[in-house]
């Protein structure tokens, strides 16, 4: 199978990380090389030292997005999970990189709010953290992402099978053959790739 990128954006806690360790294992189960690069963890390696001013994200972005080439062109599946909040920037790499599926994490700010599992909203409402995502700093959303999973109101596994369909759809995976999906769901997902062109 050839490379491809899937790139997840999205708020903090909007459910990237999540969803894409779980692609990450069905991927493994059917046989093709992967690799996850979370916003996280490359924050504490490849991106050690930056901060989160707009230089500081665009210059992790474009890294991710540099690194996702590398290993699309070696027919390895990216997948890269970071807020990426800029528009043009997510566009620069999927010029560069080719075989991208963008997928937007869409969760609306007040149930982010709730959740809350690391405590970042509640310190950036009072204050203590200045330019967080969504509250006073930037996030514009996707005008054509291959995929829209709406976290706060599906389940993983729907948001999964969403996935996964629509990669087999676009045949960058082979299709499983099993049914996971509804022909009304599948025609939806062919009406947004017909909308952008792909079928
Ligand atoms: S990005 O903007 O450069 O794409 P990235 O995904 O790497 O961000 O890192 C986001 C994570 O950093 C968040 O999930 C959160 O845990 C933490 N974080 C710390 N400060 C901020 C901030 N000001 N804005 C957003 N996230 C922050």
């Amino acid at each position: 199978m050839k490379g491809f990128t899937i790139w997840f954006t999205g708020l903090s806690g909007s459910g990237k990380s999540t969803l894409s360790r779980k692609i990450e294992e069905i991927l493994l189960e059917r046989g093709l090389k992967v690799e996850v690069l979370d916003g996280d963890v490359i924050r504490t390696n490849l991106s050690k030292g930056l901060g989160f001013s707009k230089e500081d994200r665009d210059i992790n972005i474009r890294r991710i997005g540099f690194v996702c080439h590398l290993l699309t062109r070696n027919d390895v599946v990216a997948i890269a999970a970071a807020i990426s909040p800029y528009r043009a920037i997510r566009d620069e790499n999927r010029k560069l990189i080719g075989s991208f599926v963008e997928i937007y994490c869409r969760c609306p700010i007040d149930a982010l709010k709730k959740r809350d599992p690391k405590g970042l909203y509640e310190k950036a409402l009072r204050g203590e953290i200045k330019g967080f995502t969504g509250v006073d700093d930037p996030y514009e959303e996707p005008l054509d992402a291959e995929i829209v999973v709406e976290t706060d109101k599906e389940t993983v596994d729907q948001s999964l099978n969403k996935i996964v369909k629509t990669l087999e759809i676009l045949g960058h995976i082979p299709p499983s053959g099993k049914q996971e999906y509804s022909d009304e769901e599948e025609e939806k997902i062919k009406e947004r790739l017909r909308s952008l062109g792909y079928i």
